[in-house]
């Protein structure tokens, strides 16, 4: 087993199920000690344990990575916990509201920007400077194939996902010449919970006709390239798009 991460703390937030639990699990194996942020307190414990369990470190902390103060809390508590921070998976999102523009409530919208992306600079904001101070490390955030094409119905997830691309860039930019790099990771559909609670099952079983590898993609596929993003394996990697989406956006 490769100890990629050791005496290293890498945060991940929406670590409580989906991608978030996959990395979260991954990082243990690979030595890190993992700070598992969830709005969901009890999935995120359970997480943690997941990864002591597996014999590595982890604790878990409540968030909710749309409100600013929340963030710098959440930043805080793993550097008061942990001792230091050198890595940050940002992942939490939602699917949000599903409609045509003119009928999206305005409330939803911004609530589904909260979380998807404004979220992302909150976290960068804090992280950043932690992980300068750590000697350097990197940050990743979670897109998706909708932040590099468009899709019928889902006008602020796409937007909240396009935007990340830029907020990665400018990032990776601000903090090159500090040590710390900035990647955004794109998944095609994934099977997680977040597509089992926003579509039907034969929607679900339509999509894999979209991946011409002929099915979705798992949550630990995803995982590889996080944690190879995370590690100093990419050390030469800042400001790009990882594409996992078994050929998604290639046709
Ligand atoms: N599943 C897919 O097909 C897919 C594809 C592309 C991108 N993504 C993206 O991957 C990321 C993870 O999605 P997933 O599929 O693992 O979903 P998931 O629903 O399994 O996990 C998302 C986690 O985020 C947490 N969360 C939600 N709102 C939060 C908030 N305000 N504060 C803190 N935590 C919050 C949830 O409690 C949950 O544990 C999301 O950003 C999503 O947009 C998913």
């Amino acid at each position: 087993m490769a100890h990629e991460f050791t005496d290293k703390t890498v945060l991940v937030t929406g670590g409580a199920s989906g991608i978030g639990e996959a990395v979260a699990l991954q990082l243990g194996r690979e030595g890190a000690h993992v700070a598992v942020a969830d709005i969901d307190l009890a999935a995120a414990e359970a997480v943690a344990q997941k990864v002591v369990d597996a014999g590595g470190s982890a604790q878990a902390t409540t968030v909710d990575v749309g409100d600013p103060e929340a963030v710098k809390a959440m930043v805080e508590w793993t550097v008061k916990t942990f001792g230091h921070l050198h890595g940050a998976f940002n992942n939490a999102g939602i699917g949000g509201p599903s409609a045509l523009p003119e009928d999206i409530d305005i409330a939803e919208y911004h609530k589904l920007m909260d979380v998807n992306l404004h979220s992302v600079f909150y976290g960068i904001k804090y992280q950043a400077p932690e992980i300068v101070k750590s000697g350097g490390g990197s940050i990743v955030n979670t897109s998706s194939i909708l932040g590099l094409v468009g899709e019928v119905g889902v006008l602020p997830y796409v937007t909240s996902k396009h935007a990340l691309v830029g907020m990665t860039k400018a990032s990776a930019l601000a903090y090159a010449s500090q040590g710390v790099r900035v990647n955004s990771v794109h998944p095609g559909y994934i099977n997680t919970p977040l597509l089992e609670n926003n579509l039907e099952p034969e929607a679900i079983a339509g999509l894999t006709s979209l991946h011409p590898i002929g099915r979705l993609g798992e949550a630990e596929e995803v995982a590889e390239v996080v944690c190879f993003l995370l590690s100093d394996r990419s050390s030469f990697v800042t400001g790009s798009q990882y594409v996992v989406d078994g050929g998604y956006v290639t046709r």
